[in-house]
């Protein structure tokens, strides 16, 4: 987008303003309001009886790479949403988020059993560039687009069920998530294998722990908008702690997933990939520990950084047949699976800094508190600003039921 993503009081508009502010068009309009159609739904997935719907909101403030962009980002969680734009804010300042993908490389794996792991390992070797046609024949777009596999190794493993050989196929999957292209790939390899080592293949199946495929956000929080030097350092420590517990490491990343999630899954992305591949890397030291990590810069400025990796495409699967996901994508107006993997790092961070920013000072009550008032005002009745005006009335005398809402709404 061409356009800032700085927009004052975005919130307070009404959602149809909001939709006519960031320059949707009627068709954009129509696939963010009804998504898929219950005939797509019937073509996706087995037994359909309906929808479990969730809210698609839209993060402002976003500035990734020099470029601003909004967010769209599909949540149950109040305050996700408001969170990331208010980091993302304070990032803008000092010029947004810095983010950066590596080439889009999955890793394949095909199990050989019964084989003599070192002989087929040497077999193996000797064939590399068959192996390598052999996969690309399988996707002929995909190498016309520059991917494609682009190596094969080997792994040698004595396990409770004795040896067996995992091979691993490299491939380039461009804009595509991967799993289609990588699995058809490793199945048609995993044939071959078996004629020329005499192995049997067993398990042929795309690995979500994507080291191949990373990418890398860092953004400078200042000092000031963060609340001064000393909330910088209860920032600090509290990533400290993260880095020394693993409970509190986990809910850390819980909140860098809200940011991811909700952009993976505005966008039909695969989330559960995602997190499987997040969780993994977080381990990677064989300690699980936090994904991000903050310094202070010589201003005494926050430096924050995230590092994971992310499988996500913008072809194929629900990224192409829900309506809402393509409207996402072009909201952000990305053009690479590398593109919308930056900012969903971004994001992350986002998330992340905006939950250290709570729970370091004033706690992450209040403001979730403003969100459950809403919903307790609307559940008694109240709509719009008369919603807000109950709420913000029920937060400060610190009573928060549908039977006071009720109460003042009466009045
Ligand atoms: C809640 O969904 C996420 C947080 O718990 C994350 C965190 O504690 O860092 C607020």
């Amino acid at each position: 987008m061409d356009k800032t993503s700085r927009i004052p009081g975005f919130h307070k508009l009404s959602r149809l303003e909001r939709m006519d502010k960031i320059g949707l068009s009627d068709a954009q309009k129509k696939a963010v309001e009804e998504g898929l159609s219950l005939e797509q739904a019937e073509h996706m997935i087995e037994n359909v009886i309906g929808f479990v719907k969730t809210p698609l909101g839209i993060a402002t403030n976003f500035i990734v790479n020099g470029r601003d962009c909004l967010v769209p980002m599909a949540t149950e969680e109040p305050s996700v949403v408001a969170a990331a734009s208010n980091a993302a804010k304070i990032a803008r300042e000092l010029g947004g988020f810095k983010a950066n993908a590596s080439r889009p490389v999955m890793r394949g794996l095909i199990q050989l059993m019964d084989v003599d792991p070192k002989k087929a390992g040497d077999i193996i070797a000797e064939r590399k560039s068959e192996i390598i046609e052999l996969a690309n024949r399988q996707d002929k777009i995909l190498v016309e687009r520059g991917g494609g596999a682009t190596d094969v190794t080997t792994r040698a493993l004595s396990t409770g069920r004795g040896p067996m050989l995992l091979v691993y196929l490299m491939v380039d999957v461009r804009d595509a998530m991967g799993a289609n292209a990588v699995n058809t790939m490793c199945e048609a390899v995993s044939k071959y294998l078996a004629g020329e080592t005499g192995g049997r293949p067993c398990l042929r199946i795309i690995s979500n722990y994507a080291t191949e495929r990373l990418v890398s956000a860092s953004a400078i929080f200042g000092r000031d908008e963060l609340g001064g030097p000393r909330a910088v350092e209860s920032i600090l420590d509290a990533c400290e702690l993260a880095a020394s517990d693993v409970y509190r490491a986990a809910t850390h990343n819980k909140g860098i997933m809200n940011g991811i999630d909700a952009v993976t899954a505005a966008t039909g992305n695969d989330f559960r990939a995602v997190e499987a591949g997040a969780h993994a890397y977080a381990s990677r030291s064989g300690r699980y520990m936090p994904l991000t990590s903050y310094r202070k810069d010589k201003d005494g400025n926050l430096i924050g950084e995230l590092e994971l990796p992310l499988a996500v495409g913008i072809v194929g699967g629900a990224t192409r047949t829900n309506p809402a996901a393509q409207a996402a994508l072009s909201i952000m107006g990305v053009k690479t699976a590398n593109e919308l993997s930056e900012i969903i790092a971004s994001v992350g961070l986002a998330q992340n800094l905006a939950a250290l920013k709570a729970l370091a000072t004033e706690g992450i009550q209040k403001g979730h508190m403003r969100l459950h008032a809403q919903n307790i005002a609307i559940t008694a009745g109240a709509s719009g600003g008369e919603a807000e005006r109950i709420a913000a009335q029920m937060v400060e005398e610190g009573k928060i039921t549908v039977e006071r809402a009720r109460q003042l709404l009466g009045k």
